[in-house]
């Protein structure tokens, strides 16, 4: 699993690196900056529970060089050894913590988790053998307090991974529905996306819950929403099932959140052009600004536009940033980048951040 030749070379100085990303490419780094540097006034203990695995070590060691987190790394001891060894790797400082050796913890975190969900259909039998698994083990260790955070997802599926966090750690209070969120950054200013990773088919409801949700995480980056809820047709242009759910949601959303600035349902041109909106919808509280927050009517068109623009469009995506979890747990997306993976840390470190303050 290596990457194309430059993930090889250290990052030395992780400002120059984004200043020079900014000038080649032309994104916009102001934002993960001032994360970066957030994150470094306070680095916080992340475990990473794929830590077999090159990208992983490679991301591990750059967040141990940037002082932006102290990594833990999860796995089987021998493997990573190894692979620190083959790729010489400079991880002193991180410890190493391979759940089969840790037979008086495994047995803790059994326990732990029998008492969380005996009344789920788990036997303490069935939590004696799930804990073994690190996504269990490394989500107990951020349940206990022993981690501030959890990086996993670069090897499984999302839905496998996802579902120990919401079984071990779930919502934070006043959270109906997690959901995840993408930064898509092109060269004008970031845009956010919402729900690209978790929620199938969200009711109308569910979608004011995402709303919600979504404008606080915007915030959470400096920035003042302005959301859209996309469907196919404009301001009851055509009729079905997700003009009506997401022109509901917008409805709703206005009643629950009066102070955000919202409207819809529309379409995802009409959002982003405000020559368009002003011509044809200049009524929408949109018209002034356009949208920088999307949110989709479903699972299926928020995952797939969010991955054709990465792929295709020139943005950059950061991502995907797990919403309304009562800790930090972040899911990679399958196959991230080194450099996608150190994003997450840093955001995962905030997360963390902000979380003890509360
Ligand atoms: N928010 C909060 N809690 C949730 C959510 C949610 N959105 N969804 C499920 N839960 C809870 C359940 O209520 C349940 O709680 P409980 O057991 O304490 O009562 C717990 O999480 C576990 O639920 P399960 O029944 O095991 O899981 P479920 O079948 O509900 O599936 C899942 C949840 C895995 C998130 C599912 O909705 C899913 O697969 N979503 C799509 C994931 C995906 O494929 N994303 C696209 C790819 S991601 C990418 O491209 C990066």
């Amino acid at each position: 699993a290596m990457e194309s030749g430059v993930a090889r070379q250290p990052i030395q100085n992780w400002e120059r690196y984004h200043h020079e990303l900014q000038a080649r490419i032309g994104i916009d780094q102001k934002l993960m900056n001032r994360v970066i540097t957030q994150a470094r006034q306070n680095p916080k203990t992340v475990v990473f529970a794929e830590a077999d695995n090159y990208k992983i070590l490679k991301a591990a060691q750059t967040v141990l060089e940037q002082k932006l987190a102290y990594p833990i790394l999860l796995g089987e001891r021998a493997r990573i050894h190894e692979l620190i060894a083959e790729f010489n790797m400079e991880l002193e400082g991180c410890v190493i913590i391979d759940p089969r050796e840790e037979d008086a913890k495994c047995e803790k975190f059994a326990h732990l988790l029998y008492e969380k969900r005996k009344r789920k259909g788990l036997s303490l039998y069935d939590c004696r053998k799930l804990v073994r698994y690190r996504n269990y083990f490394g989500c107990m260790m951020v349940e206990t307090g022993e981690a501030d955070a959890l990086i996993s997802g670069l090897t499984r599926d999302y839905s496998t991974t996802i579902k120990p966090a919401l079984q071990v750690i779930g919502v934070e209070e006043g959270v109906n529905k997690v959901a995840g969120m993408y930064i898509m950054q092109n060269k004008k200013e970031p845009y956010f996306f919402a729900d690209t990773t978790v929620n199938l088919q969200p009711t109308a409801e569910e979608l004011v819950d995402i709303i919600g949700l979504t404008a606080r995480y915007v915030r959470f980056f400096d920035r003042e929403p302005r959301v859209a809820v996309l469907s196919y047709s404009n301001f009851g242009s055509s009729s079905g099932q997700v003009p009506t759910k997401t022109r509901e949601a917008t409805r709703l959303a206005k009643l629950r959140y009066p102070d955000l600035l919202i409207d819809g349902e529309m379409q995802a041109n009409t959002a982003l052009n405000t020559d368009l909106l002003r011509e044809h919808y200049p009524f929408s509280e949109l018209a002034n600004e356009g949208a920088n927050t999307l949110v989709f009517p479903g699972l299926a068109a928020g995952n797939i536009a969010y991955k054709l623009l990465q792929e295709m469009g020139g943005a950059e995506a950061i991502g995907p940033i797990l919403m309304g979890m009562r800790k930090p747990v972040h899911i990679l997306q399958l196959g991230s980048s080194v450099r996608e993976i150190i994003n997450m840390v840093a955001i995962a470190v905030v997360d963390a951040q902000t979380k003890t303050k509360l």
